[in-house]
């Protein structure tokens, strides 16, 4: 068990209550640049840490042992979707994943199967239990999703694409066949993430990584739309929603009436113009560019700097990095990074 101070800073902050300094977390907090990750990694495949609860526990809490971080992230990924509709998933070393067989007609739509969903997923409503349990309290753990359109791009396009053909040519050639899917996808991630707080997570992020390759006047029908159905399917749970989307201000804007809690910004995004955008209606969550903790330490503390000061000392702020951290980050930079976060914004909310 974790033993400190109940530690509300993360939750505090989306409700923008007084904060005596900004939370931080960051995305892909459990993983490669950790040794102790890769410890566990040595012994046992990804799918099988994901599948396991005490493995995916272990995990879970590694970088809050370490670094104390505000809030905890189920370790789990979000192609687990497709897998328990009917995918096969494998993680191919220095490959990604891969999803077979692609589902590109509409009889690889209808053979997916949304019955049991919750069954065939329980060993992550298992892993919830028993993390939460052992964090009894203290820290808040987040569950989490991929959008319908960031899960359907993987299924389609089976493997790391650059170009994203083959969902960018159901779009073009068979938008009915891409919204049947997506609506599929809808009722299993609203399905999946009711199951998450059931078993105890406090808070969802639901990640929306590929959005941005959308033309803009397409992401409110392809992406976005469907992620606010899922903010409504959740409303009655009493648990904050952060979208995260990464493709600049112009899609964060189409967020505006989501009705989510928290907007994620990612790095290319400028926080100020953000903040005069959504910061009145949502906390927002970020910025900083990943690659900052290649540098040197003046540089993490000048740019760190730069996102406390722009975001100032009102609460509502949940400081992250702007999109997931790079396996060969050295992990003395994040312990700096997570004192400097703590040192400066203590400053700023005195
Ligand atoms: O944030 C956390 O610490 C929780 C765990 C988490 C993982 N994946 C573990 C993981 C979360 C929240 C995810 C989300 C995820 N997975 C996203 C959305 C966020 C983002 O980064 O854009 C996406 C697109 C995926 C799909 C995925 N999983 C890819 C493309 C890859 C391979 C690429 C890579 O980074 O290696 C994964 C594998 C994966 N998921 C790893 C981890 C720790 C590395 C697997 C390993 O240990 O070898």
């Amino acid at each position: 068990m974790i033993k400190t101070k109940p530690n509300f800073l993360y939750i505090n902050s989306i409700n923008k209550e007084p904060v005596d300094r900004t939370p931080i977390w960051i995305m892909r907090q459990a993983g490669r640049y950790l040794p102790e990750y890769n410890k566990v990694r040595q012994k046992h495949d990804f799918l099988t840490v994901c599948k396991t609860p005490e493995l995916a526990t272990e995990v879970t809490l590694q970088p809050i042992r370490r670094f104390g971080f505000d809030a905890a992230i189920l370790f789990s990924d979000i192609l687990v979707i497709p897998e328990a509709l009917g995918q096969k998933l494998e993680f191919l070393e220095n490959h990604g994943p891969k999803l077979s067989p692609q589902v590109l007609q509409d009889k690889d739509v209808e053979n997916l199967k949304i019955e049991d969903i919750e069954i065939k997923l329980s060993y992550v409503g298992n892993a919830v239990k028993m993390i939460t349990s052992e964090l009894s309290g203290q820290t808040p753990l987040i569950g989490f999703s991929g959008s319908p359109f960031t899960l359907a791009t993987y299924m389609i396009e089976g493997k790391p694409t650059r170009n994203f053909k083959f969902i960018k040519k159901m779009l073009y050639s068979d938008p009915q066949r891409l919204s049947s899917l997506l609506d599929l996808l809808t009722e299993t991630v609203s399905r999946y993430l009711i199951m998450q707080i059931k078993a105890g997570v406090q808070a969802i992020q639901i990640f929306d990584t590929w959005g941005g390759i959308l033309p803009v006047h397409l992401y409110e029908p392809f992406s976005a739309k469907y992620m606010k159905q899922i903010v409504r399917n959740l409303k009655g749970y009493n648990v904050p929603v952060t979208l995260f989307s990464k493709g600049g201000l112009e899609l964060a804007k189409q967020l505006s009436d989501s009705n989510a809690d928290m907007i994620g910004i990612d790095w290319m995004t400028d926080l100020s113009a953000a903040k005069d955008l959504l910061g009145k209606s949502y906390a927002l969550q970020g910025n900083l560019d990943p690659t900052t903790l290649y540098g040197n330490q003046d540089i993490i503390q000048k740019e760190v700097e730069k996102i406390l000061v722009v975001y100032g000392k009102e609460s509502g702020h949940v400081f992250n990095l702007g999109h997931g951290i790079l396996p060969d980050i050295p992990v003395d930079n994040v312990a700096f990074l997570v004192d400097t976060v703590r040192e400066i914004s203590e400053k700023l909310h005195a």
